[in-house]
């Protein structure tokens, strides 16, 4: 794929070439996402960012990105604030933002959305969730996660054993994860979910054509027994029509430090997407396993930053003229310390 100028809207655009690429300027963006460096490559760039569901991570780590690559942010979050309350079309209000913005990132309700909105855009739009279709960033920290976890036990991508657990109807994040793992070889992956909620029939159509050996649980200790990754997932109550009817799933597959220690092979890896539920009802991963050093979510949340500054860098082709423009960090880093 050519990412100079290119719309970020699904896994289905990537090759595995594509995606080895990204994850290797990944790796160059380090020295300047610990802050041992700093660069100004976009210095004017302006990123629009568009976000009209809640967001923690992905709003202000792709805002963190275009920060640390030298780039200012402009900032929308919530219909209320947005002429979409007015009955503006999403095509049109791309056309206004595309004439103040040199890259767009969206996060909207409703699947296949950001598409649309890319549609009238004058400038790269990247999806930062559609309704329960696709997040594709996510998935790819996501497996820029588990590449580096593996690596650490002198393994790669291929031969990965995978457990995707919850809300896998309505997890976007599992069903991008899930496409991109279509693009390796070897790969068992078992759906773990209330019936109710198991991942869309296409997907696992398309993960068994490419050749994955995909199997179903509704039971959970026994899934875990013999994977590398538990990919936790919460119940996606935005999703239901009613709270009550999340309320049905919600708690339903919790890991602790108790299951972990008793099924789970020694050194395998726990990751979320997040945001987890931790209220009391739900804790799909509970605070117990916070100090075990297999649980990568908050190495998950690092590593987004280095994906979504090399999307950036790719896109708007400045990979080369990185190091070009940066310079000493002048103040105290307390991450080196
Ligand atoms: N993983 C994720 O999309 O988190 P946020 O909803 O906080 O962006």
């Amino acid at each position: 794929m050519n990412f100079t100028g290119a719309h970020i809207l699904s896994i289905s655009q990537f090759q595995r070439s594509d995606v080895e690429y990204l994850f290797t300027v990944a790796n160059q963006m380090e020295p300047y996402a610990l802050r041992k460096r700093v660069t100004r490559v976009l210095e004017g760039a302006i990123l629009g960012n568009m976000f009209f569901e809640p967001s923690t991570r992905t709003r202000v780590s792709f805002g963190s990105a275009f920060n640390l690559l030298g780039g200012e942010v402009r900032e929308t979050a919530g219909f209320e604030s947005s002429a979409l309350v007015k009955g503006e079309s999403l095509q049109d209000t791309a056309r206004v933002l595309s004439g103040f913005s040199d890259v767009i990132c969206m996060r909207h309700p409703q699947a296949g959305s950001v598409a649309d909105f890319a549609s009238a855009s004058r400038v790269p739009v990247m999806n930062g969730g559609d309704g329960a279709n696709e997040h594709p960033t996510q998935a790819l920290l996501d497996l820029y996660t588990i590449a580096r976890e593996l690596k650490g036990k002198g393994r790669g991508i291929d031969g990965l054993r995978i457990a995707m657990i919850g809300d896998l109807r309505h997890g976007r994040t599992v069903h991008s994860l899930s496409k991109l793992l279509c693009l390796y070889s070897n790969i068992q992956v078992i759906l773990i979910s209330p019936r109710e909620l198991a991942l869309p029939e296409d997907i696992v159509e398309q993960m068994r054509a490419a050749g994955l050996a995909v199997t179903v649980s509704e039971e959970l200790n026994s899934s875990i027994a013999n994977v590398d990754i538990v990919y936790s997932t919460r119940i996606q109550e935005e999703r239901f029509t009613t709270k009550e009817e999340a309320d049905l799933y919600r708690g339903k597959f919790r890991l602790n430090q108790a299951i972990y220690t008793q099924y789970c092979e020694p050194n395998t890896v726990i990751m979320h997407p997040l945001p987890r539920d931790s209220r009391s009802d739900a804790n799909e991963l509970d605070s117990d396993l916070d100090s075990n050093p297999n649980l990568a979510i908050f190495r998950q949340t690092d590593n987004g930053l280095l994906i979504r500054m090399a999307l950036f860098a790719l896109v708007l082709d400045v990979v080369g003229k990185v190091d070009q423009y940066s310079h000493d960090v002048r103040w105290y880093n307390s991450r080196q310390n």
